[in-house]
């Protein structure tokens, strides 16, 4: 634990004892009580909700588009094909839109929650479109939703904003007919697209505004559910100072990012055993109810 010591900036800076879930808990309930840990999230904090990630080879979405016959998996999320041919994206929106499948946060969302719940979360960075930190309750402004999100819409020929409701109904009702996205498209003069990011526009301004205010204060990075493959997104595990202790929960080792501790296979498995350990039953209490309030009973 030497070299972690050494670069020790801050003086309230606590340690890591053990490389280890046990060390992890420790250093969270020994560190000061201040916002001092960032979330970095990606898509495998939501599989367990149902959510397949991108990259897994035979589960991840980008494995499972053959029926758009699109010229690469990604070319779902270019703003170029989206253009042409947009029919693939609107299909494929129908299921990503929150709400309308019904998905629930997992046990690694509500840890998160939590984390905010007990004024130690600064930020959740996350990549996720799914809106599941928030319905897990981490309030609005400590997510940092880096990917954009289906809550605004615009679009893409004018610049003009749509009411994402709008949207939303015209995604729902398909292509043809005077709800569907063709009659929205001629409403607002071209197609409209909700916010979130594809590849080739810029990442939200409230990304670069926390990446500038946030990490610099960063000791407890923990990064859950990702590939790190998207960049700007996967620059961000060297913003924070030296002294930050760099935890990856991930069924993928991507240990070239220099973690401190690596945790891997599922997230929420890692989750429970931490929060056990944290003594933080409560979580483990809110995901059940929520299983029995989902299951009706
Ligand atoms: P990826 O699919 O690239 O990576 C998900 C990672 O989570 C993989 O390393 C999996 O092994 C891991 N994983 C899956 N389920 C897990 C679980 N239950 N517990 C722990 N780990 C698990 O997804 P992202 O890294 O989120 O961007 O992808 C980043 C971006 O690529 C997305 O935001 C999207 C995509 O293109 C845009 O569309 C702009």
């Amino acid at each position: 634990m030497g070299p972690l010591l050494a670069r020790g900036l801050s003086q309230d800076f606590v340690p890591l004892k053990s490389r280890c879930i046990k060390g992890l808990a420790d250093w969270i309930l020994t560190s000061p009580c201040q916002r001092n840990i960032i979330v970095l999230a990606g898509a495998g904090a939501s599989t367990a909700a149902g959510i397949p990630d991108f990259r897994s080879p035979g589960t991840g979405l980008y494995d499972n588009l053959q029926k758009y016959n699109l010229p690469t998996p990604e070319s779902i999320f270019s703003l170029d094909y989206f253009r042409k041919a947009p029919d693939a994206f609107y299909e494929l929106a129908r299921d990503l839109w929150p709400g309308v499948q019904g998905y629930r946060p997992t046990l690694t969302h509500r840890f998160i929650s939590t984390l905010d719940r007990k004024g130690r979360l600064l930020r959740c960075f996350t990549q996720n479109i799914d809106g599941l930190e928030r319905l897990a309750g981490v309030p609005s402004e400590r997510v940092v939703a880096a990917h954009g999100s289906f809550d605004t819409a615009t679009c893409v020929r004018n610049g003009k904003s749509v009411p994402a409701e709008e949207l939303r109904q015209a995604v729902l009702s398909g292509k043809e007919g005077p709800g569907g996205w063709q009659s929205l498209r001629e409403k607002y003069g071209g197609l409209v697209k909700p916010d979130i990011v594809f590849f080739g526009e810029n990442l939200p301004a409230s990304f670069f505004k926390h990446r500038t205010l946030d990490f610099c204060k960063c000791q407890l990075l923990l990064v859950i559910g990702t590939s790190l493959s998207v960049y700007p997104f996967a620059d961000l595990p060297r913003e924070p100072p030296g002294s930050c202790i760099k935890v990856l929960m991930n069924r993928e080792d991507i240990s070239e990012f220099g973690f401190d501790i690596s945790l891997l296979g599922d997230c929420d498995e890692h989750v429970q055993e931490l929060v056990t350990r944290l003594g933080w039953q409560e979580v483990l209490k809110e995901m059940a109810d929520s299983k029995t309030s989902a299951s009706g009973d």
